[in-house]
């Protein structure tokens, strides 16, 4: 058994409970009622150190450290202050294992198959890490519409268009989740099933790999990766999942890492003795062997696990409630404007926690400066077709959503 995966199940159950008890605490303080395992949403929110005057409708960016995400990197960056080298040594396997093991908890999979990266991709979208690695490949790309009208989509039609468009030379999908440009959600387990009977006719080798940016699904719906059916998953851990910033994953499928190859060297130790010839060569978890190497912001990527745990303690299935039940909130109330286009689907299967709409004569940049002006932080697509985005999340509340609703309501062109 590796260090890695002894290191990972301690530090896992202990990481769970110290958290769990502070949770516990703030609420007794806050003299709010919850049960034990599960905090108010006011206990939540009071983790943060959000701006308290404004509504945040843009949650999903970029990650507010939750308190003990802040503790952690606190107490990791003081160690490493006093004492860099040491305090590197000694931490660096223990520390990234029980990221993995917190990580693979939450997600239901096998700590072995998790690599850590800063991201989810490093780059501005998919489409140019793909780019990037045909120029590299030879490869060709081709992209897929997956529906045609932008007002109305269905699972059938997505589903349809994708699996239509998969040619006897197609050894990749690449997939995004929860489109951060019109707010839906892609039926990632349908399309898996769809790609079932396409894969069983084929060898090994040349079997379509489904590969999913989650980076808007991880922290909402809590879905577990076999459940969801890709064969790899990329995301950063710094939005939904308010990871610390600069931190993400790639997990892999035990079928399916064969098909990879690591661009940048691993720090492993085992890895890194065996290059010396300390040590006799042997498989390490592929995992590891995938975490590109290097020196990292570690006090960042160490605290990971908190946020795993935070997201456990509060509650999986209590958190999708939320976001969908206030995503639902949000959506009705637009759809009841007779000025407003809705792009995202109403059906909790196609959404999630994000919402984009036109305002008719406004401007996407005018509606979210009008928001601003009362104090609600929205944000436009920053893509070709610019849309209006609110995102209601975890730290948001029923009140806040109608008090934006209201807002949208009187906004002037
Ligand atoms: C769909 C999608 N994928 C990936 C990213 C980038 O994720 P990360 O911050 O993990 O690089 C974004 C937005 O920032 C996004 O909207």
């Amino acid at each position: 058994m590796y260090r890695r995966d002894f290191l990972v199940r301690t530090g896992q159950v202990i990481g769970a409970v110290a958290l769990t008890s502070a949770l516990r605490t703030a609420e007794a303080l806050a003299g709010k009622q919850s049960s034990a395992a599960s905090p108010s949403w006011e206990t939540v929110r009071a983790n943060f150190n959000l701006a308290p005057d404004l509504i945040h409708m843009a949650g999903f960016f970029l990650a507010s450290h939750p308190k003990p995400v802040r503790d952690a990197i606190e107490m990791y960056r003081r160690a490493l202050d006093a004492n860099p080298i040491e305090y590197w040594f000694a931490n660096i396997t223990k520390s990234e294992a029980a990221v993995a093991a917190a990580a693979a908890h939450y997600l239901g999979v096998d700590p072995a198959d998790i690599a850590l990266t800063d991201s989810t991709t490093m780059h501005y979208s998919t489409e140019t890490s793909l780019r990037l690695r045909a120029e590299r490949t030879g490869a060709s790309i081709r992209r897929v519409s997956l529906y045609r009208d932008a007002t109305a989509k269905s699972v059938d039609e997505i589903v349809g268009n994708v699996t239509k468009a998969v040619a006897p030379q197609t050894r990749v999908l690449a997939v995004t989740w929860v489109h951060s440009c019109t707010g839906v959600k892609l039926p990632i387990h349908a399309i898996a099933d769809a790609l079932g009977p396409i894969n069983a006719g084929r060898d090994e080798q040349d079997r379509v790999l489904l590969c999913v940016d989650g980076v808007h699904g991880l922290g909402v719906d809590g879905t577990e990766l076999p459940e969801l059916g890709c064969d790899f998953f990329i995301a950063g851990c710094h939005k939904w999942m308010f990871g610390p910033r600069g931190t993400g994953l790639v997990w892999g499928a035990p079928t399916a890492w064969s098909a990879a190859t690591a661009t940048i060297p691993t720090f492993d130790d085992a890895n890194y003795e065996m290059w010396m010839e300390l040590r006799p060569k042997a498989p390490i978890p592929v995992g590891s062997w995938m975490s590109p190497g290097g020196f990292h912001s570690f006090e960042h990527r160490w605290a990971l696990d908190r946020a795993f745990q935070f997201h456990q303690t509060i509650g999986k299935p209590r958190i999708a409630e939320r976001i969908h039940s206030l995503n639902r909130q949000i959506k009705e109330g637009l759809a009841k404007m007779p000025n407003l286009t809705l792009y995202t689907p109403m059906e909790d299967e196609l959404s999630a926690g994000i919402v984009c709409f036109d305002v008719h004569g406004i401007q996407a940049q005018q509606v979210v400066d009008g928001l601003r002006k009362k104090k609600i932080v929205a944000s436009v697509t920053p893509y070709k077709t610019l849309y209006a985005r609110l995102s209601p999340g975890l730290l948001n509340s029923p009140a806040e959503v109608e008090t934006t609703l209201a807002a949208v309501r009187e906004l002037r062109g």
